[in-house]
């Protein structure tokens, strides 16, 4: 069942992902050779818990950490660990804040030091590939719209979307209805009403779209160890149109 949100839920809502996206935007700055990545999880923990916020993930099926820190051929889920960033990873971040009863999301995709020109153009790729997905989510359009927009400039970008893994309603509970996935056909599915708030979040893989989980039981990775790349935003259909909650204006 899909949960409509009020203006004033929308309202917490925004609070909870401005929060998620300071937090993102500090851990960006921080994103360097030497690095590791267990450091990103603790920086993340204590910046949340300045702000009176819990993160969300902390337990969430047993999800032991704060951040999820993925890297390189990793695609979400990343446990994170002693592991050192080094020039030329990509690492994904992936955070979200339970606050004042309301649940932020969202992910980016950052270079560490110089990368490849194919691992640069899989960042923005994936980017763009969220912004023409979010732009669809609008009243009236369909789930479809904002699955086919991603898929479309994904692969004629030459790179693939994960399947296993899609976005998710988001609120009172971390995931809500609807699943929304990064494939589909324009038209179809649910339609989208004022009040939904959506965590649209493209998983893109360089390689093929197939992946699996590590032993860990959490980590996600590409099955031909190929690059992937992670952006999330969650976004409120209003009566003005998409809303991005979780930018820094
Ligand atoms: N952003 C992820 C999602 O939307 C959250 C990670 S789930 C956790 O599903 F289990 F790691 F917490
Ligand atoms: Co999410």
């Amino acid at each position: 069942m899909v949960i409509l949100k009020e203006a004033e839920e929308i309202e917490r809502i925004r609070a909870s992902n401005r929060i998620v996206a300071e937090v993102l935007g500090e851990l960006k700055e921080r994103v360097k050779p030497g690095v590791t990545t267990i450091d990103l999880d603790r920086c993340s923990e204590e910046l949340a818990r300045k702000r009176n916020a819990k993160p969300a993930f902390k337990g969430y099926r047993g999800y032991p950490f704060s951040l999820c820190v993925s890297v390189n051929c990793e695609v979400v889920h990343g446990l994170p660990s002693q592991r050192v960033l080094a020039a030329g990873d990509i690492v994904s971040l992936d955070f979200g804040v339970y606050y004042k009863g309301y649940y932020g999301d969202a992910a980016v995709t950052v270079p560490v030091g110089d990368v490849s020109e194919e691992a640069a153009r899989l960042i923005r790729v994936t980017e763009q590939g969220l912004y023409d997905g979010i732009q669809e989510a609008k009243a009236g359009n369909r789930l479809g719209d904002i699955s086919a927009a991603v898929q479309g400039r994904v692969e004629s970008a030459g790179f693939s979307v994960v399947r296993d893994f899609v976005g998710h309603g988001i609120g009172k509970n971390l995931h809500e209805d609807p699943q929304v996935p990064n494939y589909g056909v324009k038209g179809r599915g649910i339609e989208l009403k004022v009040g939904m708030v959506l965590a649209i979040e493209p998983m893109v893989n360089e390689g093929t779209y197939k992946v699996r989980i590590l032993d860990n039981g959490w980590t996600v990775v590409t099955d031909d160890v190929k690059l992937s790349a992670h952006f999330e935003h969650s976004v409120a259909i209003t009566e003005h149109g998409p809303e991005i909650l979780s930018a820094l204006h």
